[in-house]
């Protein structure tokens, strides 16, 4: 057979083969790429059509299906598109990431995984395409409601929880979008410009725990640029670090259209282009091995990967038919009640009392919004609202007015009609206020304004909402409002009203949820994991999002979310990690112990008040003194605890060793540096409880001396800033004059930024390129090469 004549097969024909595997029947073939033709290698590497693998039937390799991801399965029967456009099989969905993350519980995101993944078995789909754990570098980003936080810790922990949870269904994850993929402004082309320290300990860090503890079958690469090369092509991302660095043996797949190149994409360690089909690149694929352009090992290397990965898929459980839809529908009301955060409860306003005259307002309460658009949309099998849900538990008379209209429809004319429907609704909502005991506004932003695909272009809710709210509280100063959006949202009227609770989008048992908590069958235990700032202008990114002419400067380095607003002293409405309950939580005092290199936390943590609680206990590391810029505080550990009323439990948090480290760009590799560091324990981000200190160890390592080297840093290391000495007083009988030059505070501190291959002649000093270079190979040789000892 030539290479051009081995039959592939699309997804029908793959099929029989998967048929096969289910009647039971062991499958003997387990072909490696040499039992590959070229044609058949270019055919595995890339998709069949949307969503599926190419099958080959001659070698008994099947087709697999992935499917959409991350919060719930958009599995489509029939045709495909990845925009969230076409139908989908019904499936939960569950609170997406931007809740989710609000939980700060690895456990209870584990749980959602293992959901998600009982419904991809049952629907016969082999892999899961998330989580996305991007980082919330601007609250423009259209998508965060699709990712975890801004802050690499939590999404690296809450990742790892969701691709493990997913993975213990015997199908796979798929951790995207890899990487710096934080805009959805021209995403398919803009190189995204990140110095090295921000690229490692922001954008990188939590891809490389999630892919480190929890192996991950598959990473999907971005469509953007970093540093000018396309991730589908960067080797240094793709191969050098996932694979060489942090040990990934999964298969890379293409986002959906992310391949500009082909046989560049492969050879950085691509291994399939989706959506495929045409077999077009295919083709490009042969004719360059064809004509020598690269070495076919790298072919086979996607392949074996490709094979392993259908091989591991084919392993996975066959459908049961016995997945108990209800189930997942209270799950999803669980999750999503631990996902609320109560931003604010003046004077107890809430929990609302079961007997209490309540005000529904707001279109949000009877039509909820409870995910975003794009490729994530899921076809839920339920939907609650607030609204019917709340009257479900109330014991007196709920009324409701819708306040306002959802809708997203565009020009002067529907404007003019929309405002003159808004007055009368408002007039509506104020009197059904007026006559109630407490007033609940569900305010949020509209569908169209945020989605994959674009970003906003501001943080405000919509003016008809704020007018709403307005005329509301002047009616009714017990006003409770409830908020859904995907992206952070300004809150002017933060100080206006008792009561805010964040609901973000709370996937389809949202409006139960949102019940629970409002009435106190749930106590409210979630926080940000995004900073609510005052004004759009405040956030680190201003200025510099989405970048222009294919290019965005990340000009604020490390100094993302909370990170800037500490280090810039602005006061936010509401700071990263803040969220309040119904009880009331006290900390003792913290102590720090060192357990196997890590930094081990504990705190006696009280429920002081009436009510069981969970409190979300976390631990900010600082380094004074340190040698690179850092932000005042970040993020180390964090726990999620249950506590009972007015009970005292002794919380450990576990800091690892790992997370202490920086990026050090002269090694070129993480470092801990050495020092007295302190561990504030916090119930947020700005309300610090306890801080205890602990000295913490160097890496050992150093940064070889040359002739770029200061004064002033071949003086730090203490060998050799003894041979400099040495080497100063044999010059002291030519030139007297320098004899104790090194202890001359005022000369030294002009002196130390000068190179030392610079001393040579300068001044009249009698030193020599050679001496030099001979003082710097025995300092990097080090004492014990001299036989002495290093001091
Ligand atoms: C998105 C991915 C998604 C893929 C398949 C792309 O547009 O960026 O997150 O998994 O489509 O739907």
């Amino acid at each position: 057979m030539t290479n051009h004549d081995a039959p592939v097969a699309g997804h029908d024909e793959g099929q029989k083969d998967a048929a096969s595997r289910r009647s039971g029947a062991a499958d003997p073939r387990h072909p490696s790429p040499s039992d590959l033709t070229r044609h058949e290698k270019a055919a595995l590497t890339s998709g069949a059509d949307v969503w599926h693998t190419k099958a080959l039937p001659r070698v008994g390799v099947e087709s697999i299906m992935m499917t959409d991801g991350p919060h719930g399965l958009r599995k489509q029967a029939v045709g495909g598109d990845h925009l969230g456009l076409g139908d989908s099989e019904p499936a939960t969905c569950f609170p997406p990431a931007v809740a989710l993350g609000a939980s700060f519980h690895a456990s209870l995101v584990r749980r959602v995984g293992e959901a998600i993944g009982a419904e991809a078995v049952e629907e016969d789909v082999a892999i899961v395409l998330g989580p996305g754990i991007n980082i919330k570098r601007s609250p423009l980003c259209g998508r965060n409601f699709e990712y975890l936080s801004e802050d690499p810790l939590v999404s690296g922990v809450l990742g790892a929880a969701m691709v493990d949870g997913i993975q213990s269904n015997g199908v796979g994850a798929s951790l995207k979008h890899f990487a710096a993929n934080n805009q959805e402004t021209d995403r398919m082309r803009v190189s995204a410009e990140i110095a090295p320290r921000p690229l490692r300990e922001i954008y990188l860090r939590g891809f490389e725990r999630v892919v480190k503890t929890a192996s991950p079958w598959t990473v999907m690469c971005s469509y953007n640029r970093i540093n000018g090369v396309y991730a589908s092509e960067d080797r240094w991302l793709l191969t050098d670090v996932l694979r060489g660095e942090w040990g990934f043996d999964g298969v890379v797949v293409s986002d959906w259209g992310a391949v500009n190149d082909r046989v560049t994409g492969l050879v950085a360690g691509l291994d399939l282009e989706m959506p495929g089909g045409s077999g077009h690149t295919d083709a490009q694929i042969e004719r360059a091995v064809d004509a020598g352009e690269f070495d076919e090992s790298s072919l086979d290397a996607a392949v074996a990967r490709m094979l392993d990965l259908v091989r591991r898929a084919a392993n996975r459980p066959a459908p049961t038919g016995a997945l108990d839809v209800d189930e997942h529908h209270r799950l999803a009301r669980e999750v999503a009640g631990r996902c609320i955060v109560l931003l604010k409860n003046d004077d107890d306003v809430l929990p609302l009392a079961r007997d209490a005259r309540i005000a529904v307002i707001g279109a949000f309460a009877e039509h909820p919004r409870y995910q975003g658009a794009g490729s994530s949309q899921i076809n839920p099998t339920r939907l609650d609202s607030a609204l019917e849900e709340m009257r479900a538990l109330a014991e007196a008379e709920v009324t409701y007015a819708p306040g306002f209209v959802r809708d997203s429809e565009r020009g002067a004319a529907a404007a003019a009609s929309r405002e003159k429907d808004a007055d009368a609704l408002r007039d509506e909502a104020v009197g059904r206020a007026a006559d109630a005991d407490v007033a609940v506004v569900f305010l949020g932003l509209p569908e169209a304004t945020e989605s994959e695909g674009f970003d906003r272009e501001h943080i405000d809710l919509p003016a008809d909402q704020l007018r709403l709210l307005d005329a509301v509280r002047a009616a009714n100063p017990r006003t409770v409002v409830v908020l859904s959006h995907g992206g952070v949202v300004a809150l002017p009227f933060a100080d206006d009203v008792p009561a805010i609770v964040d609901g973000s989008l709370l996937g389809q048992a949202g409006g139960g949820a949102t019940a629970d908590v409002l009435f106190g069958l749930v106590n409210p235990s979630g926080k940000l994991t995004e900073t609510v700032p005052q004004r759009i202008e405040d956030t680190a990114a201003f200025g510099n999002f989405p970048g222009e002419d294919g290019h965005v400067v990340y000009g604020e380095g490390i100094l993302v979310g909370y990170r800037w607003f500490d280090a810039r002293q602005i006061e936010p409405t509401f700071p990263f990690g803040h969220g309040l309950s119904y009880t009331t939580f006290s900390y003792g005092d913290a102590q720090a112990t060192v357990r196997n290199g890590d930094v081990v936390i504990r705190v006696p943590v009280t429920n002081a008040g009436a009510r069981d609680g969970r409190e979300i206990v976390q631990v900010y590391a600082s380094l004074a003194n340190s040698r690179v810029a850092r932000a005042p505080r970040e993020l180390a550990g964090f726990e999620s605890v249950e506590i009972p009323a007015g009970a005292t439990r002794e919380v450990e948090i576990v800091v690892r060793r790992d997370d202490l480290a920086v990026w050090d760009v002269r090694l070129d590799r993480w470092r801990v540096e050495g020092g007295q560091y302190d561990f504030h324990v916090a119930a947020s981000s700005r309300d610090i409880r306890s801080t205890v200190s602990l000295q913490i160890d160097v890496d050992p390592g150093r940064v070889p001396l040359s002739r770029e080297s200061s004064l002033g840093e071949v003086l730090a290391d203490p060998f050799a800033a003894q041979l400099v000495r040495q080497t100063i007083q044999a010059f002291a009988d030519q030139m007297p004059g320098i004899a104790n030059v090194l202890d001359d505070e005022v000369m030294m501190s002009l002196m130390s930024s000068f190179p030392i291959g610079r001393l040579v002649g300068y001044g009249g000093m009698p030193i020599t390129t050679e001496k030099i270079d001979e003082l710097i190979a025995v300092a990097n040789a080090g004492p014990d090469a001299l036989g002495g000892d290093r001091s």
